[in-house]
């Protein structure tokens, strides 16, 4: 496994990350916590060192299952956690005021319990679970700055960070730029690939760490997919995927087989990975999973082999611009 700076944190973290919002089972149909767990300590036996994890995914579940996981560790886990919008709408609707979404005493009591379902003093990094950068212009901002200072001085959260819009990278370049953040999480895939454009400059300017989020565009450049595929009806992808939209994607992963075998990628999983880690601008890559083997074919990608400036731009070809989380 190799390690990368998390921009101005000095925190050096993996290249493989592990996205826990599956093992909060709320939302990806059928999932064991015991094979979670398995797959939690294979992750760190494997050297990842960075998990991600939100209250929302499973109202605590995936906290206190990574808190289960990590009670004897002897090895540093750096955990990322989100504090939800007080008015539960994803994704932020930019009319929304602070004051209905992440006013400071909100910040504070769900930081308090995210503490507690981890069982730890402090949270490394405590991330907005939305955002949108006209918050900055609102009359609460500035007491939203001193609750995330007072819980760094009480020693509750280290670093402060923000997940961007679903598809929306350029809503946070203020945040970024007014060094407000220590990071922002967002979407960056094979498909979404717009915080190529802004993002990721500003980022690197301002030492701002990047978590890659949906590498895998939720299973749908895993390679696993066909258009016969079909989902729970309480498992999120059987909207994600829903009419047309699984044929369409199929079809496009395996345009994109083909590029890759010809680069020598074994799988479209794994190639999906080594894409985003090609940046240098990425810190961390969220793979999300459940799953032992899983966790060791992303692993097995940090290995300091990186897609060339021509094949990066041959892929900029397949990004599709879409939103299907609307
Ligand atoms: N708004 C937000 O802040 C936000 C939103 C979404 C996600 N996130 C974060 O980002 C993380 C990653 O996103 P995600 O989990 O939604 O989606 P993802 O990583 O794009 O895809 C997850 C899917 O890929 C499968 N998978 C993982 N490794 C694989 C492999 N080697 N081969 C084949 N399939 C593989 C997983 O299967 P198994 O589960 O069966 O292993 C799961 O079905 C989340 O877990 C969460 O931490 C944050």
């Amino acid at each position: 496994m190799k390690y990368r700076m998390l921009g101005r944190t000095e925190l050096q973290v993996s290249e493989i990350g592990f996205g826990g919002w599956g093992i909060g089972k709320n939302w990806w149909g059928e999932t064991e916590d015991a094979e979670s767990l398995r797959a939690l300590q294979k992750a760190q036996d494997l050297g990842i060192n960075f998990f991600d994890t939100a209250y929302v995914y499973g109202d605590g579940h995936s906290e206190r299952l990574i808190a289960q996981a990590f009670r004897s560790a002897k090895k540093r886990a750096y955990i990322a956690t989100k504090v939800p919008p007080k008015n539960m709408q994803w994704p932020a609707d930019h009319r929304s005021s602070l004051q209905a979404t992440f006013p400071p005493e909100w910040i504070i009591s769900c930081t308090e319990r995210s503490l507690k379902n981890l069982h730890t003093d402090c949270i490394e990094l405590q991330q907005l679970h939305v955002w949108s950068d006209r918050w900055l212009q609102d009359p609460l901002w500035q007491k939203v700055l001193e609750a995330v200072e007072r819980l760094k001085s009480q020693g509750k959260i280290r670093f402060f960070g923000i997940s961007i819009n679903d598809h929306e990278p350029e809503t946070a370049l203020e945040a970024v730029r007014g060094g407000f953040v220590d990071t922002v999480q967002v979407i960056f895939n094979l498909f979404e690939q717009t915080p190529r454009r802004k993002l990721f400059s500003q980022c690197l300017q301002n030492r701002v760490g990047i978590l890659a989020r949906v590498p895998l565009d939720e299973g749908g450049l895993s390679g696993k997919l066909t258009p016969e595929s079909r989902f729970e009806e309480e498992d999120f992808r059987s909207r994600y995927f829903a009419g047309e939209r699984l044929k369409e994607t199929c079809r496009r992963a395996e345009a994109l087989k083909k590029v890759l075998a010809a680069n020598g990628s074994q799988n479209l999983a794994q190639a999906a990975l080594r894409f985003c880690l090609s940046f240098c601008a990425v810190s961390t890559v969220l793979a999300g999973t459940r799953r032992v083997p899983h966790v060791e074919e992303n692993a097995s990608v940090s290995d300091g082999r990186y897609l060339d400036g021509s094949q990066l731009e041959e892929l900029e070809g397949h990004a599709w611009p879409r939103n299907f989380y609307r």
